[in-house]
């Protein structure tokens, strides 16, 4: 895939973008082996219940079977890498005065590619909190307690180790979110590639962005809610959209 597969009105926008604004979701590493949450078959919501393993309350009734699945993801995620997706979203942010990636993935191969001050709303599978304070729980006492499933919080006498990421249910990190919002409003590109747009409030912000007159683009094979308010829609997977999009800027 070349830039000339582009539309020439993006190659256009994409040159003259100043503040460009991205949102991920499970389909940018979807090329890295990671499962999405709600592909037909292979989403992990079509096969596991999301209220179980993905809420305080499934958390509450079988505290190890939720470590597990998580600690099932985690390896998964260990033995994954990113993928051209991500490494190109990491080289895009260079040609921009002003660029956020924001992403509902807690995999951290964002980072991993070498994106900075990514903005994880849904939390990081690799960090645990004690399910009572939120408090951060040191990996060392993890392994120290790593027979225990989960192991016990340091910080509370009741509370256990949970992934520092969010349910069903629970409120999203707030300056993560404000800042989020801040940037949906103030891009003059939105790209939103590899989300259902499924879940809320990340799902709101290619609104946002559009209604302050932002220009929407979406990667995706399939169309989205997301995709009717997009003024282009890239039907395909991201780690071949996303670098078109980065050979743009490093021809530019
Ligand atoms: P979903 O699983 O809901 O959606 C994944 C999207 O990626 C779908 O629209 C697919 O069509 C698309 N997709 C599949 N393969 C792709 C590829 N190779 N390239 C690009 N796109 C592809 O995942 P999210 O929208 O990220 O939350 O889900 C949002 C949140 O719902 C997740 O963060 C998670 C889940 O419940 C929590 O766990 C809190």
């Amino acid at each position: 895939m070349n830039h000339d597969d582009l539309p020439s009105d993006l190659v256009g926008c994409l040159r003259s973008a100043s503040r460009v604004a991205v949102l991920t979701g499970a389909g940018v590493s979807a090329e890295s082996g990671i499962p999405t949450f709600r592909d037909a078959q292979t989403g992990l919501w079509a096969k596991h219940d999301p209220m179980q393993l993905a809420s305080p309350e499934g958390f509450d009734a079988d505290p190890g079977l939720v470590w597990d699945w998580y600690q099932w993801r985690r390896k998964l995620i260990a033995e994954s890498n990113p993928n051209a997706g991500h490494f190109a979203l990491a080289e895009m942010a260079q040609h921009f005065d002003g660029f956020v990636l924001v992403t509902q993935n807690v995999d951290g191969f964002h980072q991993l590619a070498g994106s900075e001050g990514v903005l994880e709303l849904h939390g990081n599978i690799q960090r645990s909190v004690c399910s009572k304070t939120r408090k951060l729980i040191e990996p060392d006492w993890l392994a120290r307690h790593a027979d225990a499933r989960p192991p016990p919080s340091p910080h509370h006498a009741q509370g256990l180790a949970r992934p520092d990421v969010v349910w069903f249910g629970e409120a999203l990190p707030e300056a993560t979110l404000d800042a989020a919002f801040s940037a949906a409003g103030e891009c003059d590109l939105m790209i939103v590639a590899g989300t259902a747009g499924a879940v809320q409030p990340a799902a709101s912000l290619p609104f946002v962005a559009r209604e302050s007159g932002a220009r929407v683009l979406g990667i995706n094979p399939e169309t989205t809610g997301i995709s009717r308010i997009a003024e282009w829609h890239l039907a395909g997977p991201g780690a071949t959209w996303l670098p078109a999009l980065a050979r743009v800027m490093s021809n530019t």
